[in-house]
């Protein structure tokens, strides 16, 4: 009656299968034990309802479900499993061991299963409940095992599957333990906000605010981030319906119309939703992981989710708290997936080029002047392709006078520095000229293992969330030779000792730097090898550029021309804004 695909993807599958069946048994107490990011060992361990010496065979029979009387249940349902599925499902792939025991029962029964096969099955004394062992995941299918990915990237995966199941049941007390080590421990919450701030520390709940609805179709209840806060957080967004997490485009899309100009492009709310639905209007086996849900009313209920998240924004009078009109800050291309919209579709090659020579005379053709692209606006932006030089320009006489005396360096508003030119005046944009530098050090430390030397920091402890620290560590090698020196400490922390040179190393900078550090190591997480290394390049330059401190004295204005003009790429940013104007004569005497 239901077509169930696949059930076991990963690790963190079975985590969660495991999970969902424990909280069905009506525990009060779930332990996930694992090894090796669940290469070796998937266990939970729970004191629910346990399963009678008979269930206990059968319940790794595909349908094996206690949780349907008949097909008109199917309707009714308000469990997590009804497939009868996920035993079977597991015990394809993994060698299992079953314990389990009802209450009323002397003796509890364990079941040992491999490759699908009953290896044996004996009376033993255990607690009562269940206790679950799945062993050597994908043990049989070699061509599964080596598609995993790294332990942090699994494991990364199971603490998210774990926080799911965990937010929907502040009332069970849970804990997850990995290679010996706890990773979280909570206890019973009286209120989802208590467990919110167990899981994911106590700064998120001065972050967050109430949201509450209620229509004839749904109810709705949970806590939405401030928008101020947006930029701060690492993927926690999470809907639930009737206490299951679900993934749905659609009522994500609900959330971010409502935050529509209060918080930049590409930035990301904290949302915890809970929805209360008529489990008959809700279909949630339409995916075989049962993570998306299809709604009867769902035109409704995107106005329902839209309204709500409305009302609490203007309840906490968000209007002052907007500082994206400003048009400078506009003008900062914004760290996020949209860089997608902007990013050079051919990659640039890296670096310095060691045979270039400033004194070059040679005047190469210049492709047709690149109209100035703004972020957003531009589908295609220019990407200039080579250094070239514009004969109008005279920049190759330009180059000749670059041991300019430095008192004939202006700058001017702390932003443009103004140099004499052979033509006219040369006008560059300090923060563009600081991000082409930038990105061309990043990208030829990722593409040419060159590292950027680092500016040393008094270090700084900064929690950044056990997902955030398992990101950091999987990334350490990257962040090393980019010129970061974060190291994880403890469960949730990190220490952040070093930022590459040329980023400001404010200490009261770090805590958001190292938000937006996130930020980009979680979008750039996916992206194929070649195009990864350019949009981490691109971001890194961004968010340096934007720190970078000022340039006040004439010298370093001449210094970081001087670099600039050593660029291949001297004109443009990465992301095809210009960095360079020349005024010409001819311009100023129209002026007189
Ligand atoms: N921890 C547990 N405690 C008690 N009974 C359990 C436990 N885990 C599984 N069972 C029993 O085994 C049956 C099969 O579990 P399985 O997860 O394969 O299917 P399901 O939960 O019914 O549906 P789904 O495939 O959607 O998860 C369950 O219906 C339940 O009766
Ligand atoms: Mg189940």
């Amino acid at each position: 009656m239901i077509a169930a695909g696949e059930v076991v993807q990963r690790p963190a599958s079975v985590v969660k299968e495991l999970m969902e069946n424990a909280v069905d048994a009506g525990a009060t107490d779930i332990k996930v034990v694992v090894a090796d990011a669940g290469r070796t060992l998937i266990q939970v361990i729970d004191n629910g309802c346990g399963m009678t010496p008979d269930d206990a065979v059968l319940c790794f029979e595909r349908h094996a479900t206690s949780k349907l009387a008949s097909a008109e249940d199917l309707h009714h349902i308000l469990t997590f499993g009804f497939r009868g599925e996920a035993l079977a499902s597991i015990v394809a792939v993994a060698e299992v061991t079953l314990r389990t025991r009802q209450a009323d029962a002397e003796l509890g029964v364990e079941v040992t299963m491999a490759a699908s096969e009953n290896k044996g099955t004996r009376e033993v004394s255990c607690p009562a409940g269940t206790n679950i062992a799945v062993r050597n995941l994908f043990y049989n299918i070699p061509a599964r095992r080596k598609f995993l990915k790294s332990d942090n990237v699994e494991l990364r995966h199971i603490v998210e599957e774990f926080q799911r199941v965990a937010l929907t049941r502040p009332d069970i007390a849970f804990t997850l333990t990995h290679n010996g080590k706890d990773i979280h421990v909570v206890k019973p919450a009286p209120s989802h906000k208590f467990r919110i701030q167990d899981l994911l520390g106590p700064a998120i709940v001065g972050d967050i605010v109430d949201i509450e609805a209620s229509t004839s179709i749904a109810g709705l209840q949970g806590y939405i981030g401030k928008p101020e806060s947006s930029r701060k957080t690492l993927g926690n967004q999470f809907f639930f319906v009737n206490g299951r997490y679900f993934r749905s485009p659609l009522l994500h899309k609900a959330v971010m119309k409502a935050y529509e100009n209060l918080i930049p492009e590409g930035y990301t709310p904290s949302y915890f939703i809970y929805l209360d639905v008529d489990p008959s209007t809700v279909d949630v086996n339409i995916h075989p992981t049962k993570a998306e849900i299809k709604f009867e009313e769902d035109q409704i209920l995107f106005q329902t989710v839209f309204a709500a998240v409305k009302e609490a924004l203007g309840r906490v009078g968000v209007a002052g708290s907007i500082e994206f009109d400003n048009p400078e800050a506009r003008d900062i291309p914004v760290i996020s997936t949209r860089f997608e919209e902007y990013r050079p579709s051919s990659i640039p090659t890296a670096g310095v080029d060691w045979n270039y020579n400033p004194f070059d005379e040679e005047i190469r053709p210049a492709p047709g002047r690149a109209e100035e692209t703004i972020p957003g606006e531009a589908r295609e932006p220019y990407v200039p392709t080579g250094r070239f030089v514009d004969k109008n320009d005279n920049y190759g006489a330009l180059f000749e006078d670059r041991t300019l005396p430095t008192s004939q360096i202006l700058i001017v508003q702390g932003k443009y520095i103004l140099t004499q030119s052979a033509g006219g005046i040369m006008a560059v944009n300090i923060r563009r000229a600081q991000e082409r530098l930038l990105h061309d050090r990043f990208l030829k430390a990722l593409t040419a293992n060159a590292h950027v030397s680092q500016a040393a920091l008094f270090p700084v402890q900064v929690p950044v969330g056990v997902e955030g620290r398992l990101l950091i560590e999987e990334h350490q090698e990257l962040l090393k030779s980019l010129g970061f020196d974060i190291a994880p400490f403890g469960n949730d922390t990190v220490v952040v000792s070093g930022v590459p040179e040329g980023y400001s190393a404010e200490q009261g900078k770090v805590e958001t730097l190292l938000a937006d550090v996130l930020l980009i190591l979680k979008d750039e997480n996916g992206a194929l090898p070649g195009v990864m290394e350019q949009g981490l390049a691109q971001k890194f330059a961004v968010l340096g550029a934007c720190s970078a401190r000022s340039i006040t004295s004439p010298l370093e204005a001449q210094r970081l021309v001087d670099a600039l003009l050593q660029s291949d790429n001297p004109e443009f940013t990465s992301a095809g804004k210009r960095i360079i104007a020349i005024i010409g004569a001819d311009e100023l005497e129209k002026r007189f």
